[in-house]
This record gives structure tokens, sequence and C-alpha cells, in this order.
């Protein structure tokens, strides 16, 4: 299997290309299901998630081609995808599948929408906490599904298709968000969503469900107002730039020193983090092609953060930030408000040299002097990149295992940070 080799004490400079934002793409990929003409999207990343959903989808049917180069090649501009779901032939979404890939539970809603049936497996547990699915039943529900849970299974049909409700989130979900909201688009009638949640890639979705001919009002709010239609057509969407990618490049250069343009990176998506870098000590400016992002001399400061739903501080910089905070002067509170259970990566931290103690939801991280290098492993996709960005900073090798979590999430991570000078490669154990 492979690991990731990193050799720490090497400043950034120069250039990295931010991908489109995975968690735009799964879901858009997603919506291709509602409609038989085909959905094109430009600037699709090229990670191992987005191959599995093509598997998943293709299970149901929908055809996935490629322009140009073949899927996995090695350029860094963002792949134009064609899904065409002429006929959905399999209405079972298989546990094998979806336990593999949480989001790939979000065919539920379209599925429903378009067959009047679906099967789709519970997604079970997660390194990240128990991640239960309720809210996006009880959503579903609102909009006439009947749902049984039967072996693991969410068996659920529509006989009379579904219509439209005002639907209240007593909590927000992103997932569950996507989901009752790609399903409102054909239901019959007015679906008014409540307490949705606000996540820029939820936004690009619903904007790509629009050039679809779907009828969506309130995007970017936590109202979404959706008339449903009785059928979506195809289009052409270009996937947002990854907001998660250029935070996590961002605390690399912070941790590393130097200064580095993460291009096609927009500031808008991400205002909650220029005022926790300012206070870190780095420095991000806003240009014509992305964002800047320097730190020079003087060392990290400690900060004080909670995460929370957008526009606050996400849950998936939370690894980041601990992994930068290792080495600031002082100590720091980072309080995960969003998963239980999501600090996997601080023992693997700890075996670097940082001294982090956990009181509850809260980590307390008391910067130190030197890091050093060690063997550490990938627990979730997040939590493996604060190990790389540790790493960075850590006197002699770091040796990150289990390295198909990087692959999940972020496109050629060791080929953008060594072209700014880092010394990362990719072995073989
Ligand atoms: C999505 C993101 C993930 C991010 C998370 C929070 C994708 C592919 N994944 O995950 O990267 O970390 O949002 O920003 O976009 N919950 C319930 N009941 C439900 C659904 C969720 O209680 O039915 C809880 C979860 O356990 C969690 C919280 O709500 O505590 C937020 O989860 P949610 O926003 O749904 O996360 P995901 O959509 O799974």
């Amino acid at each position: 299997m492979d690991k990731i080799r990193i050799r720490g004490g090497n400043t950034l400079s120069g250039e990295i290309p931010i991908s489109g934002a995975k968690n735009a793409t799964l879901p858009l990929m997603i919506a291709s299901m509602l409609s038989d003409e085909t959905l094109t999207l430009r600037n699709v990343p090229r990670l191992a998630d987005v191959q599995l959903l093509n598997r998943i989808l293709g299970n149901h049917g929908v055809d996935m081609s490629v322009d140009g180069k073949r899927h996995g090649s090695t350029g860094l501009a963002g792949d134009t995808v064609h899904l065409t779901a002429r006929q959905i032939v399999d209405t079972t979404a298989p546990y094998e599948l979806v336990s593999k890939m949480r989001a790939s539970f979000w065919v539920l809603g379209p599925l429903i929408a378009r067959c009047g049936i679906a099967k789709v497996s519970l997604p079970g547990g997660c390194a990240i906490g128990t991640r239960p699915v309720d809210l996006h039943l009880m959503g579903l529900e609102a909009l006439g599904a009947q749902i049984e849970v039967e072996g693991g299974y969410v068996v659920a049909s529509a006989p009379k298709g579904l219509s439209g409700a005002r639907i209240n989130f007593p909590k927000v979900s992103v997932g569950a968000t996507h989901n009752v909201l790609m399903a409102a688009t054909l239901a019959k009638g007015q679906t008014v969503l409540e307490n949705a949640a606000r996540e820029p890639e939820i936004g690009d979705v619903a904007e790509c469900l629009n050039k679809m001919g779907a009828k969506i009002s309130g995007i970017g709010t936590s109202t979404l107002t959706i008339d449903g239609v009785s059928r979506l057509n195809g289009a052409t969407h270009q996937v947002l730039p990854d907001r998660i990618e250029t935070g996590t490049y961002a605390m690399a250069v912070a941790m590393t020193g130097g200064e580095v343009s993460l291009t096609g990176a927009r500031s808008d998506l991400l205002e909650c983090l220029f005022p926790v870098m300012e206070q870190v000590g780095a420095k991000m400016t806003e240009t014509s092609h992305g964002i800047t992002v320097s730190r020079n001399g003087q060392g990290l400061a400690p900060v004080d953060v909670d995460t929370s739903p957008y526009p606050g501080f996400p849950t998936d910089l939370q690894a980041q930030l601990m992994g930068l905070m290792t080495k600031a002067n002082g100590t720091s509170r980072i309080r995960e408000t969003i998963f239980e259970n999501r600090f996997m990566h601080v023992q693997e931290l700890v075996r670097l040299g940082a001294d982090i103690s956990l009181d509850g939801d809260t980590a307390l991280v008391t910067g130190v002097d030197r890091l050093q290098g060690a063997q550490v492993m990938a627990t979730d996709l997040r939590a493996s990149v604060s190990l790389v960005i540790a790493g960075l900073a850590a006197e002699g090798d770091t040796f990150v295992n289990r390295v198909y979590h990087l692959d999940r999430g972020f496109e050629q991570l060791e080929k953008k940070l060594s072209a700014c000078g880092a010394e990362i490669e990719r072995v073989s154990a």
C-alpha cells in the first residue's frame, strides 16, 4: 500500500491550482439522475470518490464519459464529464457500494422522485461519528414518500409521486438538504426548506438544477423554495472551486512560511478563514487569480475557534487547523460542534510530538518548538491532510500511511506541494 513521505523544513513558494470542489461534484453527479438528458460538468476533480460514485451511478444506469484525457491522467486542469441517465435500470443502491462512500446515500431522493421507488442501503457508521440519516428520511416522508427500514436498507416508495411540503429541519444537515432539495425539484407543487444548510456547494447544486429547468429560489439562504416541475433537462455546469482544499493549502503555507498563490480560489467562499489566518500571523490576500497566502519571519499565534455550519468555521478544516496550531506560540482551543468523535488525528499528531489534550468536544493544543517525523496513520480524509501539514514542519521523515484517504479528496496533493518546494513523495510500502 502506498505511503506519503514528507521531509519537513522547506518553505513553500509558487502556485497551487485549486481543483473543483469534491463536495459539490458528488451531489452534482447524483443530480444527473433527475433527467434523461445529458448533464455536462466542467472542472471535475480527479479523485477516488468521483470514480467510486461513477461506479455507483453506473449501477443505476447512468452513463459517464470524460472528455479528452483518460480519467486519472496527470494534468492539473479538471475534467469535463458527461453524465446521462437515459433510463434508470436499477433502483437499488447496495450495501457494498453505499458503505464505501456516505454521499452515495443521496441517490435516495432522486430515485424516489424519478422512479417512485428506491431501495438504498443505510450508509453505516464511519470514523468521524455515528452520522444518522433521520433528517433525510424525515424530509422525504414530508414530501409523501412511504419509508420502511428493512434489513439495513431504506425501502421507499411514492406511488402517487411526491408532493411539495414545508419542511423545517431541526438541525442543519448538508446531506439532508441535498437529498430533499433534489427530490423536491420533481415534486408536485411548492416545497419550502427551512433551516437548510447554506454551504456554497448546496448553492452550486441548486444553480445547476435551475439550469436543468428546476425552479429554486432563496439560493445562499437558509430558506430554499422549490416550485416542482414535471421534468428536468440537460445542462452544462462548472463546478465551483474547493474551499476546503484552498483552506488546507493556506494552512500549509502558514505552517512552512513562504508565499503561494492559490489560483482559482474564491475568497467569498472562505470569509471565515481570513480573520483566523490573520490572528495566526499569516496573510491572505484576494487577487485577480485567486488568493495569495504568505507568512514571513514571525511565529504562529494561537487561536480560539469553534466549528459551525456555513458561514462558520468548517469542520472539514478543523484537523488542518489543529495540525497548524501544534507549532503555535501558546495554547489554542479548538471546539468541534458538528461531529462527535472527529478527533482521530489527535493521537497521530501526538506521535509527531504535538501537545494536545482533549476535553469532550474541545481540544487544547499547546504549541511545541519541535515536531519530529514518525510513521502516522490517516484515519479519514481531513485527518490525513492534517498530518501532512504537521509533517511539512517536522524534523526528519514523516510517513503518512493509508494514503487512500487522501486520494478520496485531494487531487495530486504531493505534486501540488512539491511544485512549491516541499519534499514530499509517494512511496510504495
Ligand atoms: C457533509 C460533507 C462533509 C462535512 C459535513 C459537515 C459532503 C460530501 N460531505 O457531510 O465533508 O464534514 O457535511 O459540513 O458534502 N445529522 C443527523 N441526522 C441526519 C443527518 C445528519 O443528526 O439525518 C447530523 C450528523 O451526524 C452531523 C451533523 O448532522 O452531526 C451534520 O452532518 P451533515 O451536514 O449531514 O454532514 P454530511 O452531509 O454527511
